[in-house]
């Protein structure tokens, strides 16, 4: 039986454990994957004790993915650079750390929007949290030629620009006025999910060719999506990273590199 568990504090939120467990049937395999409640003093006790009980691995939320990264006996490139650990590989008695939020952004955008060239223009990403970092990081590995980061707390956005080659900074203010020649919009902000205040952006200069693409998955097709689709450009929603990040922690563990299906689809929506 092979085990693994989300971590985060709180937890109850988490649509992991349903993304993995219907996985385990689908592929038939001996498992079990569950939520593991865990405060942030407790993260490192709780950790050896998880492991010592034989768990294959975990996956990080809120607020346990940067405090995570000192406890790792090694953390791959991706999540050095985005300074997020996402996913834990246990090995012997090593702690191996991994972010596949990169993956999961990317796989995303090259499933639902076949053919998009990275390399075709400028990118503005609005925000400047774990995801954003992850967005950027993605975006800078495909080619993107220019990232604009406008975030409402500018300092953040400094902070990133410095972190990363060819991001500049752009006042959350001043952000329709960075859309005139981008191929791609991604918002990683919390505006516009249920319960937020709404994203409230005039998309009059984007060009008719670019991509939008929104983390936000709840509601599914958000304010920004509909504007967007309705004057005609191609919109990527954000339900797709949540399900794709999923796919190689999941191999990591159990072996299988699982698909997302429709049903997988459905139920994460339900
Ligand atoms: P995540 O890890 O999902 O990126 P996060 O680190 O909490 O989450 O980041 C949330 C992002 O949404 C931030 O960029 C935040 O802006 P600040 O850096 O200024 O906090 C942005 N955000 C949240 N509420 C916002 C609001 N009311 N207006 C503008 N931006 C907001």
């Amino acid at each position: 039986m092979i085990r693994a568990a989300v971590i985060g504090h709180p937890v109850s939120h988490s649509k992991s454990p349903l993304i993995h467990n219907y996985w385990i049937g689908k592929y038939g395999l001996q498992g079990a994957y569950g939520a593991l409640d865990i405060r942030p003093e407790n993260l490192a006790q709780d950790l050896e004790k998880y492991i010592a009980e034989g768990y294959a691995g975990f996956n990080l939320t809120l607020p346990h993915k940067e405090l995570v990264l000192p406890l790792c006996d090694e953390v791959d490139e991706t999540a050095r650079a985005v300074g997020a650990v996402n996913t834990i590989v246990v090995k012997g008695n090593k702690i191996k750390g991994r972010n596949t939020d990169v993956f999961g952004f990317l796989e995303n955008i090259k499933q639902s929007a076949p053919g998009f060239d990275f390399r075709r223009g400028p990118a503005l990403v609005l925000g400047a949290g774990g995801a954003a970092r992850a967005a950027v990081y993605g975006l800078l590995q495909e080619g993107a030629p220019e990232i604009r980061i406008a975030n409402r707390t500018k300092e953040k956005a400094a902070a990133m620009a410095a972190d990363f080659k060819n991001v500049k900074t752009v006042a959350w203010e001043e952000k329709e006025q960075a859309l005139k020649d981008i191929s791609l919009l991604v918002n990683t902000t919390s505006l516009g999910m249920k319960g937020q205040p709404p994203l409230d952006m005039d998309l009059e200069d984007l060009n008719a060719n670019a991509l939008v693409n929104d983390i936000v998955y709840a509601p599914l097709e958000t304010d920004l999506l509909k504007t967007a689709r309705a004057r005609g450009n191609q919109v990527v929603t954000g339900i797709g990273m949540l399900l794709h990040q999923a796919r190689p922690a999941f191999r990591e563990w159990f072996g299988v590199l699982p698909d997302v299906d429709a049903e997988l689809m459905r139920r994460v929506l339900e």
